[in-house]
């Protein structure tokens, strides 16, 4: 039978509530199934920061690297922690795993789910996948600053986008929407951003011709979250880069029911590096410890993750599982009672 080896990064704030969820569902799935997982636990985030004063170590990321796939909950501290000034857990720790496992595709799926609640009066069906660049942009940290505090201060904040990155994340995202109803929209924004706007463009022109059957579109993104809102089932795959793919999947998060339902993956789609699941979410001090947390995004995580793993059959058991659970809400539940519920529906 086969074992999988899976990394856990439970994280900081409601990160260990919702992954004790997950791992609680991806356990119902596997306890009758021929595949087992065994995991590992890492302690890493702003907790460990404090401890140890340790962020990711070589030896962490050397240890999390030998696993097949990475679950993770979220991290970071309160925003303005004086105590983490010094530590960017975002930059060291989460984009440094993307980073350095090579995570280009960074997928990020959003579905109204019958039943989800979401702000709109009359939504319509919306179910898109947004595409978002993960190893380049302006998260490549290659800025700086000089005369910092004073009123001369200059700050910089280079965005690097290589044809190397963008073209690899663009075929990705056109074989996808080959698989679903053949649409791609670049989201971008070329009037401004000139070089890299003009570059993601054509490229995404270029490799357009490799795949007739899909239509493409572009749109600048300060009209593509107009078009979330007003129309959103005009979406089907949507390519950008790092930054406008993080705005645009909290607003598409909000827009189809709730961050508490948006699940992602960090994918290497070479298999040179495991791939990494989490919610969008973050670590939501504001909720922490207080089983306020949905955990349904880390459940859909699972399921990216099974999926990922070719274990399609798990995937769809915890996605239908989750659909059930969304289509029958009533009343306010903690965060382990939703898993529970979950897990019950994933064995039933
Ligand atoms: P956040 O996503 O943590 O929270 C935004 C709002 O959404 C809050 O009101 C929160 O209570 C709510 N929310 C989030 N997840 C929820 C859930 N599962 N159920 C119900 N409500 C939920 O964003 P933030 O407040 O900007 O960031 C908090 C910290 O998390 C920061 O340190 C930030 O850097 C970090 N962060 C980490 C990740 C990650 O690890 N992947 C992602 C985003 C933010
Ligand atoms: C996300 C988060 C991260 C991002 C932060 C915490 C670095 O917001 O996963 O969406 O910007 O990618
Ligand atoms: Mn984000």
């Amino acid at each position: 039978s086969r074992v999988v080896k899976l990394a856990v990064i439970p994280g900081d704030g409601i990160g260990p509530e919702v992954v004790a969820e997950a791992v609680k569902v991806l356990d119902a799935v596997t306890a009758s199934s021929d595949v087992s997982f065994e995991k590992t636990p890492f302690s890493l985030g702003a907790g460990r920061f404090l401890e140890t004063g340790d962020t990711l170590t070589d030896d962490d990321l050397a240890a999390i690297a030998e696993h097949d796939a990475i679950l993770l909950g979220a991290v970071g501290g309160v925003p303005g922690d004086p105590r983490l000034k010094d530590a960017n857990i975002e930059r060291g720790l989460l984009l440094k795993l993307r980073f350095e496992l090579d995570h280009y595709v960074n997928l990020r799926p959003s579905k109204l789910y019958p039943g989800a609640t979401g702000p709109l009066a009359d939504p319509g069906e919306i179910d898109f996948v947004v595409v978002r660049e993960g190893t380049e942009g302006p998260y490549v940290g290659n800025g700086g600053s000089i005369r910092r505090g004073t009123a001369h201060e200059v700050a910089n904040e280079t965005s690097v986008n290589t044809a190397y990155g963008v073209e690899r994340v663009v075929r990705y995202a056109f074989a996808l929407a080959g698989r679903r109803r053949q649409k791609l929209t670049l989201v971008h924004k070329t009037n401004v951003l000139v070089h890299a706007g003009g570059m993601y463009k054509r490229i995404v022109d270029a490799v357009a011709s490799e795949f007739p059957e899909v239509a493409v579109d572009y749109l600048h993104v300060d009209a593509a979250t107009i078009f979330l809102v007003t129309n959103p089932g005009r979406f089907d795959v949507i390519v950008t880069d790092n930054l406008f793919g993080d705005i645009l999947t909290d607003l598409a998060g909000a827009v189809t029911g709730g961050i508490g339902l948006a699940a992602s993956g960090n994918i290497n789609p070479d298999g040179a590096f495991p791939s990494m699941f989490e919610p969008v979410h973050g670590s939501a001090p504001d909720i922490a410890g207080s089983q306020k947390a949905d955990p349904t995004a880390a459940i859909l995580s699972v399921a990216l993750l099974l999926d990922h793993l070719g274990l399609t059959d798990e995937s769809a058991r915890v996605t239908r599982a989750v659909e059930d659970d969304i289509a029958n809400r009533d009343g306010q539940r903690t965060t382990a009672q939703i898993g529970d519920a979950i897990a019950a529906r994933v064995q039933a």
